[in-house]
């Protein structure tokens, strides 16, 4: 685990984050999220979403959306090869042998952090839906879906939206999962449940971005918890 401090204050904390993460953006997120997303009231951390781990046949979707390039770090900036939800992505993968999705906006986002974050802003205010680069995947197999993504402007990235409204979830098992700067799950919980009707969203999994390479004992933990895996 990492051994950078963790006691900023709150105070702290939100300047940092109205000054590193953009303020525009944090503003725009906290302000309300008036959406006209879904507004199907799908329980949050309803027990049931543990489904059997027992279940040989249980099969785990995991679809990520991960952006590499300029990106946050402690406070400044640093230049990602690969991004952090898409680390996490293949650590997860490599413990309970899920299937594996990539997300890939048909416009790609910039390299740039500040260029992103605008075009962020500007998606989240207008509600939009980016379109997704490749098709969604047949989802007939799998009884839970892991949903991962970093925190944008304290949500989920609109292009998880797209994503979620393009399949049907019913009777699914859903868990966020999220790399962050502060921000934790954000709002994932709530996203989902608007726009995955009918889904149970189960116990979520947020993991910071600078530290996702020392986080394999909280992904165990977490996979343990929520009965992904069982050993
Ligand atoms: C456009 C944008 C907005 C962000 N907003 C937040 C935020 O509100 N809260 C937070 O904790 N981190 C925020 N971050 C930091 C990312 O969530 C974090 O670096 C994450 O690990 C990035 O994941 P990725 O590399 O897989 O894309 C933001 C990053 C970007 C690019």
């Amino acid at each position: 685990m990492s051994t950078r401090p963790r006691t900023l204050s709150r105070r702290l904390v939100l300047r940092t984050a109205a000054t590193s993460l953009g303020a525009a953006a944090l503003t725009a997120a906290t302000s309300g999220c008036s959406t006209t997303d879904r507004t199907d009231p799908t329980p949050i951390h309803d027990p049931t979403s543990r489904l059997s781990s027992q279940d040989a046949d249980r099969k785990v979707l995991l679809a990520y959306f991960s952006r590499a390039g300029e990106n946050y770090y402690y406070g400044g900036r640093t230049d990602l090869a690969v991004g952090n939800t898409q680390v996490l992505a293949g650590m997860i993968s490599a413990l309970i042998g899920c299937d594996l999705h990539r997300i890939d906006a048909a416009d790609p986002y910039p390299a740039d952090y500040m260029a992103t974050v605008a075009r962020n802003v500007r998606e989240q205010n207008a509600n939009a839906r980016p379109a997704l680069a490749h098709p969604v995947p047949t989802i007939d197999q799998y009884d839970t879906v892991l949903l991962a993504s970093g925190i944008w402007n304290v949500r989920a990235p609109r292009i998880m939206t797209t994503f979620t409204e393009s399949l049907d979830l019913t009777g699914r098992a859903i868990h966020p999962v999220t790399t962050h700067a502060m921000s934790g799950l954000g709002t994932t919980e709530r996203d989902y449940a608007r726009s995955c009707p009918g889904a149970v969203i189960g116990e979520g999994l947020a993991v910071r971005g600078e530290e996702v390479r020392q986080a394999g004992p909280d992904i165990e933990s977490w996979l343990r918890r929520t009965g992904l895996i069982h050993t």
